[in-house]
């Protein structure tokens, strides 16, 4: 597996690849890989030729500077791991080589980055977008795989792709759970072992409001009934409880007909959890 330290080397590295006719899948992370993105570079291996994987803490979609130090890092094992997949190549820039110092440009989805999760952490998804549109545009890979369980994450990359034209085909992939039923996270090593058990009532809730969905309730009821449900588990500590269509992450007016995603984030300790679950009535 080749390690690209600059944006030249991972350019010229996929342009080779491409230039043999061989499609190139980019898994972009921010490191401290699991199982969950695992799958991404196991899906991008199945759709294309070459993979190659990103692994980049990017600082700009961080709020928090205390979130941004805490963020989990280990490039060694992620190296490791990453090659035992068959990864061809893998980008780690350094904050100097991704980013300009006197940078002015940003990238934004107007609407989707002031709802839901674009609320709670302004500025956010205007970092993930800037950072995303850049790996697209320094590695000019065919594809590019995410995960389902960033489902506003998702929706965002793929409306900025439509809306710039980007050459790039987006891929979602399903969220990947622990035995037990928690979303695979690199945040689930800073849980204790006691909010670890407590952050299971996140998958819980959504098998629940699963359920309800399709009994007649409208998107605001069920909602209540989700923040009733969580407020049995005395650790977690709601930070919201979204019930939306899921096309377009606007609110549902009347009783829930067609498919709606159900959205969660929830703090542990002062680990931000999230999880999310698309359900379907009609
Ligand atoms: O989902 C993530 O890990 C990050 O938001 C991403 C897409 C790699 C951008 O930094």
């Amino acid at each position: 597996m080749k390690i690209c330290r600059t944006k030249k080397d991972i350019r010229d590295t996929v342009r080779a690849f491409q230039a043999e006719g061989l499609t190139v899948g980019l898994v972009p992370t921010m490191g401290y890989l699991h199982d969950g993105h695992m799958t991404l570079v196991r899906t991008a291996k199945a759709n294309a030729d070459r993979v190659i994987a990103s692994i980049f803490v990017n600082p700009t979609q961080f709020g928090d500077a205390a979130d941004l130090d805490a963020y989990p890092r280990d490039e060694a094992r992620d190296f490791a791991l990453l090659e035992a997949e068959g990864v061809d190549a893998v980008f780690c820039p350094s904050v100097e080589e991704m980013y300009h110092p006197q940078k002015q440009t940003t990238v934004l989805t107007e609407d989707l980055d002031k709802v839901l999760m674009g609320a709670l952490r302004p500025g956010h998804f205007k970092g993930v977008c800037t950072v995303v549109s850049k790996l697209f545009n320094i590695t000019g890979a065919d594809k590019a795989f995410f995960g389902e369980k960033d489902y506003q994450q998702l929706l965002v990359i793929k409306t900025m792709v439509r809306d710039l034209d980007i050459p790039v085909e987006v891929t979602g992939v399903p969220t990947v759970r622990e035995v037990d039923g928690l979303a695979m996270s690199s945040r689930n090593v800073r849980l204790t072992p006691e909010d670890r058990k407590a952050a299971l009532i996140l998958n819980k809730a959504l098998a629940y409001a699963d359920y309800e969905a399709s009994d007649g309730r409208t998107a605001v009821e069920l909602e209540e009934q989700i923040r009733a449900f969580i407020a049995r588990e005395p650790r977690a500590q709601l930070e919201s409880v979204d019930v939306r269509d899921a096309a377009t992450l606007e609110t549902v007016d009347g009783k829930i007909a067609g498919p709606v995603v159900i959205l969660l984030a929830a703090r542990f300790g002062d680990v931000l959890l999230i999880d999310q679950r698309v359900a379907d009535p009609s």
